[in-house]
């Protein structure tokens, strides 16, 4: 049994306790942000909202703070959304956590100092100082795995025994994880997926969306590649895994839809989808100065059109 803190009460938070609990675990949960999560946590029925179910009367809910923290955990798992990444890097600096961490977060970090995009675990050890960082990534709907439906994910530390005692901590029967060492490019492919699947919901057929899926995956090899990553990742649960996931069933491609339609993405916002997050538009905007500027662009057609969509708030010019 492992003492285990899960840090965001958001839906993949919650929904990744239910594995951990399962596999007789002491697990705590803590919500540093959203009023909405820790009422869901604190309810004496403990109902989700996101989740749209009530959550195992075994998960703890501990209030956020540094003395919760510097308690002795034997793994910390970070499940917030990016736009968190840098708070929790700071939090956990200030009090130099030596704890093994596991990021769920998907995305990558601009810095306009150096002009530089980093993958969540290099802003973490570069910035932060922390030092045991392992992964996780995949395809995984936080609702289907809440409700236990066979999730496979993949975890990535360089250490690959690293990867698998965490596995063996996490794992179910109907939780499976794989592994691997290339954590970059993990971190790439499960981050650019949410672009790519807004330009697969584009095509407005399936004739034109899988086109849009054989050349996205071409990019994303690329792309891969390009940050030093393997490029046989991108046929990995993070990478071709996570896109078909995300281009069938999220708010990613829901959003592309209406931009294939002739929206621009602030009508398509307002009109349609006004209360939703659309992790694909966050993270355009905060990669599109790294790699309009220095990727080349012949080889990532796709991928510029679609910044350049949501960054200029223009009509989409591929042909779908
Ligand atoms: N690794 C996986 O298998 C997997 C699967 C699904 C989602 N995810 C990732 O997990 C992350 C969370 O997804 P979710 O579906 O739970 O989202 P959510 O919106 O339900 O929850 C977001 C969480 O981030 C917190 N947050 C938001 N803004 C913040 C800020 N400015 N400062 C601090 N905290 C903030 C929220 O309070 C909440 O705890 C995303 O990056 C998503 O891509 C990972």
């Amino acid at each position: 049994m492992k003492n285990i803190l899960i840090i965001g009460g958001g839906a993949m938070g919650s929904a990744f306790s239910i594995p951990c609990l399962e596999n007789r675990n002491r697990v705590t949960i803590t919500e540093p942000y959203s009023k909405i999560f820790i009422k869901n946590h604190l309810t004496k029925n403990k109902f989700h909202s996101a989740l749209n179910m009530r959550l195992p009367k075994k998960l703890k809910f501990r209030k956020f703070s540094k003395n919760l923290l510097n308690e002795n955990f034997d793994l910390i798992v970070i499940a917030l959304s990016l736009s968190g990444i840098d708070f929790i890097g700071r939090e956990l600096k200030s009090l130099g956590i030596k704890t093994p961490i596991l990021v769920l977060t998907k995305g990558l970090k601009y810095e306009k100092k150096t002009n530089k995009l980093f993958t969540i675990s290099e802003r973490f050890k570069k910035k932060y100082n922390m030092k045991n960082i392992s992964i996780l990534k995949g395809p995984c709907l936080a609702k289907e795995l809440a409700r236990k439906n066979q999730t496979s994910v993949i975890v990535a530390n360089k250490n690959i025994n690293i990867a698998k005692k965490i596995g063996k901590i996490i794992s179910t029967k109907y939780y499976l994880t794989e592994f691997s060492k290339d954590v970059i490019g993990v971190e790439i492919c499960s981050a650019i997926k949410n672009i790519y699947s807004m330009i697969i919901g584009a095509g407005q057929s399936l004739n034109a969306s899988s086109n849009l899926f054989q050349k996205s995956v071409i990019e994303m090899s690329y792309l891969t590649k390009y940050f030093k990553g393997e490029e046989e990742t991108t046929l990995s649960l993070a990478g071709v895994g996570d896109l078909y996931v995300s281009a069938a069933g999220g708010r990613n491609s829901k959003m592309g839809s209406y931009l294939g339609k002739g929206y621009t993405f602030k009508t398509a916002k307002k009109r349609f989808m006004l209360h939703d997050t659309v992790e694909g538009e966050q993270l355009a905007r905060e990669i599109a100065p790294y790699i309009l500027k220095k990727v080349k662009r012949k080889k990532i057609p796709l991928m510029e059109n679609l910044l350049k969509t949501i960054i200029n708030n223009k009509k989409l010019k591929i042909k779908v």
